[in-house]
């Protein structure tokens, strides 16, 4: 048995407004490159970094508890399996036969797995009881690579295809208003509803460069820069919906923009509250004042309009079809995606605040550089 070092961000403050690096702490602690009883060992290769990270840093109430002070920053990963704690083989102990091999059994040394559990650190230990977590990575088609599990195939994609389909209900030909539409979950809602469900597309981004991609690469119809458009995007939603207003609202971003969406909706349109991005950092202990929401909900009971949140870990048990269509979706040409990479564990607060500052198009991804891999030298 050797000894391994791993690297992991440990969560050392609760953040006050946005996130600062020293709400961070990068430590190295030795691991055994062992397995435990019926787990696995995975040397992580990719970290999916997520807009809800910003909630688990925070004590308040949400859908996961919050990440304990000192304990390893809550991330999904990708890696590949480099030790098992499955003793293939069944052994005979006081002449009862016991299968000693268990729930590791799924998976072999080498294989790429996702985990849901994984953590900003370079190796995560799995237990047998944590193997739930854990899923196995079909084999790679082409042009598809293991960190498209942690966005087009993985949460983000999965959240645009049940949150479009399931919440927004989308019928041909509806007018579709999308925020945060160059992001990892955005810019799959846009194409599904463009060129799977034939609608109307408008979407929303904060730079002239992510509206030209959004445009030259036909993911939207119309592409607004809310930035420019300031306190005038009521109007110039009015103007790219005109005549009718939009049918559904799909929206990842909250604030000012969910203000201006509920001013143009058509009769009946359906609102996907998906995520608030602007609001993640607010902070009451900042200001009373910080939560901005829509001062016009009344346009709902006028325009006979829903307003509906979700949660994609609701759909869970349909998560395999869902991977599927998204698949096929890719494998004809009608889906591309986009990744934002950061290299470096140590660049984890840099990957993380690409989210709030727009620099990410598509999915941001921390890649685990070989740089992190030291040698432990006993
Ligand atoms: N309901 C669910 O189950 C679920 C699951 C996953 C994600 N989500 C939510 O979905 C949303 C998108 O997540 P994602 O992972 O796909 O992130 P993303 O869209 O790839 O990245 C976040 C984007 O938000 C935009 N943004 C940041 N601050 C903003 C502000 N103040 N006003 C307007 N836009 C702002 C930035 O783009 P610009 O350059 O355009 O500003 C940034 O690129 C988030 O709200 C997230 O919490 C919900």
């Amino acid at each position: 048995m050797t000894t391994l070092i791993n690297t992991r961000v440990l969560l050392v403050n609760r953040p006050r407004g946005k996130p600062k690096a020293s709400d961070f702490c990068i430590d190295q602690t030795l691991i055994s490159s062992s397995a435990p009883a019926g787990g696995i060992l995975i040397q992580t290769t990719h970290i999916s970094i997520d807009p809800a990270m910003r909630g688990w840093m925070s004590d308040a109430k949400s859908y996961l508890p919050p990440v304990k002070l000192g304990d390893v920053m809550r991330a999904t990963c990708v890696g590949v399996v480099i030790a098992s704690g499955c003793r293939a083989g069944i052994h005979s102990s006081n002449n009862i036969s016991v299968n000693t091999c268990n729930k590791a059994e799924n998976v072999r040394v080498g294989q790429m797995v996702k985990c849901d559990v994984g953590g900003v650190q370079t190796y995560v230990s799995i237990s047998e009881d944590g193997m739930r977590h854990v899923k196995p990575l079909p084999q790679m088609a082409h042009g598809i690579s293991p960190s498209a599990y942690l966005g087009v195939l993985g949460t983000t994609g999965l959240t645009a295809y049940f949150g479009f389909y399931r919440v927004g209900l989308p019928k041909e030909g509806d007018a579709v208003l999308v925020s945060g539409a160059a992001g990892a979950t955005g810019s799959v809602v846009a194409q599904i509803a463009k060129r799977i469900m034939k609608c109307r597309v408008i979407g929303t981004a904060g730079s002239d460069e992510k509206c030209k991609w959004l445009t030259d690469n036909d993911i939207v119809d119309v592409a607004i820069n809310y930035k420019v458009a300031g306190k005038s995007l009521s109007r110039v939603i009015r103007e790219a919906a005109y005549p009718k207003g939009v049918n559904i609202v799909f929206d990842n971003v909250g604030g000012p923009f969910l203000e201006a969406a509920l001013s143009n909706l058509a009769l009946g349109a359906r609102v996907v509250l998906c995520g608030a991005i602007s609001q993640y950092n607010s902070d009451s202990s900042i200001s009373p004042q910080t939560i901005t929401g829509p001062r016009n909900y009344m346009n709902l009971l006028v325009k006979r309009a829903s307003m509906k949140g979700f949660v994609v870990f609701d759909y869970r048990k349909e998560y395999r079809h869902a991977i599927g269509e998204l698949s096929k979706y890719i494998a004809n040409g009608r889906l591309i995606h986009s990744e934002y990479v950061v290299e470096g564990i140590e660049n984890f607060h840099t990957a993380l605040m690409t989210l709030f500052d727009g620099t990410n198009r598509g999915k941001a991804v921390l890649k685990v550089s070989p740089k992190n891999f030291i040698k432990a030298n006993l």
